[in-house]
């Protein structure tokens, strides 16, 4: 029985032995105890697929992962693996708190630890649900073993009155009719019933489905298969080509490292910008790159989002749902139209270059009315820019084509909220002094402060003015907003207020001007003033608690560089 490869390297079970100080009785003991699985003898000298998978009561997306993994794994058997499932940390977006975004890096980790320690030749990432993917992803640039990622797929669509609802962009437009009174108790809970009906992650272009493209765009995913719902049958034979192109990379350096370049992050980030994906997205690409000692860099985004059209006319920011994007050609066709502009040379993990895989696959005519032509864009330049200025020295993203077009270019008078408590507690006041041209703040809500950069950077309109029909506000904060959320929404300030950014010196009745032409957002107060309030301010408690939380509390970098732990990171 042999477990060596062809290059004559150890294996599958000969892999990463346990430590007894003989290395032949380590084998041998491994052996044993695989034989009490069941498996035979040419079943435990085949090279072996790990299959990292995320399946949980608390995960209502990836509730058809069992599915899938039969699937994955029919794949790998087919081609001569012998694929070996393990459980990782599951996030589940709705079910954790304070947020999703604190147990990234601790699942990415988790991944990382469980792919290096156990005998595996390649692996395949189930993942879906918003932070799973990057969390994959990350641990697997940093792993750096041959890596296939497969992703739940999105929900289906629901009805209510015979209009169609999809997570989450239609829980949030219901709301804020629930909360303006438009309507009552009994039609919010019928719909409630009917904004997540299937498996799979959110229906709309929301973080789970930008980082599914992102993860294709990477070369990290099978061609077009970001896009395939979550209950289609397509994604069955996509989890099972998964797993045998998983087999095929055994052997091969094609590493996430090789195909993580700055080259294919760029690509990621032209299609980020021509999806108008989520703002997420930016902080999970950076932190995947910073895996692999690749600066994302907030100004080369201005750069390539002027030259970047927008093409997919999907909800938050258009009509349409994930279901629609794969029907009318998905992330495919989308590539095709932005081809000028993508560097083609960058491998995936086909074996192809982008370019080949463009060039040897038969073009699926797109669905204009979802996918545009390049040469008939949604709009000419990316949905997302980074700003820069006297609140946000370190950046700030703003989806400019989610915002209302009046906002772009805007001055008013800030209301300020020291932290998620005091908003809402005072939110909703009706003396609460907001007028519709303010601008809502919200400090003390970044990466270090105690609600660990939640998505609440889409603050509520207060109810006073959402009675009085008004939709959107310039909204700014050190906080996130789920990929679904859609608004003038200055996010991800950098650096936050918990840490004395400027952001923490704005206090209400300052005046604050967003000009997306020229890239700026800035709080209108001498410069010796500011620094006079930052050096007053009560600092917050930044370090202490236990365990994960202390460990978090020390390590976790700014938005800028991804909210990666600073110890993770790939140093160049
Ligand atoms: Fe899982 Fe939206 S809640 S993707």
């Amino acid at each position: 029985m042999s477990n060596v490869n062809a290059g004559n390297r150890p294996s599958g079970f000969a892999r990463g032995l346990t430590n007894y100080g003989d290395r032949d009785f380590a084998l041998y003991l491994r052996r044993s105890f695989a034989r009490s699985m069941g498996y035979s003898d040419e079943m435990l000298v085949r090279p072996i697929v790990g299959i990292c998978h995320t399946p949980s009561g608390f995960n209502n997306c990836h509730r058809h992962f069992p599915e899938l993994l039969e699937a994955v794994k029919r794949g790998v058997l087919a081609a001569g693996g012998l694929p070996l499932e393990f459980p990782v940390i599951s996030l589940g977006e709705v079910f954790l708190s304070p947020t999703s975004l604190k147990f990234r890096n601790l699942m990415s980790m988790d991944v990382e630890e469980m792919i290096s320690a156990q005998p595996m030749d390649s692996v395949v990432l189930l993942g879906g649900c918003d932070k799973t993917v990057p969390a994959q992803l990350m641990g697997a640039v940093s792993a750096d073993i041959p890596a296939v990622q497969l992703v739940a797929g999105p929900m289906m669509t629901g009805r209510y009155k015979g209009e169609r609802l999809g997570a989450c962009t239609d829980c949030r437009r219901f709301w804020a009719r629930y909360r303006s009174g438009e309507i009552g108790q009994a039609e919010i809970a019928a719909v409630e019933g009917n904004l997540a009906t299937t498996a799979g992650t959110c229906a709309v272009m929301g973080t789970a489905s930008t980082m599914a493209c992102v993860a294709e765009a990477l070369g990290l995913a099978l061609p077009d298969s970001a896009a395939i719902p979550a209950v289609h049958a397509d994604r069955l034979r996509c989890a099972e080509a998964s797993g045998r192109r998983a087999v095929g990379l055994i052997g091969s350096d094609l590493t996430p490292r090789r195909i993580v370049t700055e080259h294919s992050v760029e690509n990621a980030l032209r299609v980020i910008l021509a999806l108008s994906g989520s703002t997420n997205a930016i902080l999970h690409l950076a932190a995947i790159a910073g895996r692999a000692g690749i600066a994302l860099s907030l100004e080369r985004l201005n750069e390539l989002s002027e030259t970047t059209p927008v093409l997919v006319d999907l909800k938050p920011v258009g009509d349409n749902y994930m279901e629609d994007f794969h029907a009318a050609g998905g992330l495919d066709a989308v590539l095709r139209q932005l081809k000028p502009l993508l560097h083609l040379d960058c491998m995936t993990v086909t074996g192809e270059t982008l370019g080949q895989r463009l060039e040897g696959r038969p073009a699926i005519a797109a669905d204009p009315r979802v996918i545009h032509a390049a040469s008939d864009p949604i709009s000419p330049v990316g949905g997302l820019v980074a700003l820069f200025g006297s609140l946000a020295p370190g950046g700030a993203i703003l989806k400019r084509a989610a915002a209302d077009q009046r906002l772009l270019e805007h001055e008013g008078r800030a209301v300020v909220f020291a932290g998620l408590d005091d908003l809402a507690r005072r939110i909703d006041d009706p003396d609460l002094d907001v007028e519709p041209d303010d601008v809502l703040v919200l400090q003390n809500a970044g990466p270090r402060s105690p609600s660990s950069m939640p998505e609440a950077g889409y603050l509520p309109i207060p109810k006073k003015l959402a009675r009085r029909g008004v939709k959107d506000m310039l909204r700014i904060s050190d906080a996130r907003m789920s990929g679904t959320a859609f608004g003038t929404v200055v996010l991800h300030v950098t650096p936050e207020a918990t840490i004395g950014g400027p952001l923490a010196a704005a206090r209400t009745g300052d005046r604050i001007r967003l000009s997306v032409s020229r890239r700026r957002i800035d709080l209108l107060v001498d410069e010796g003033e500011i620094a006079s309030r930052l050096a007053q301010r009560s600092t917050i408690e930044t370090v202490g608690g236990r365990g994960y939380d202390w460990l978090y509390r020390q390590h976790v970098l700014q938005a800028d560089q991804g909210c990666d732990f600073d110890f993770l990171q790939q140093r160049s």
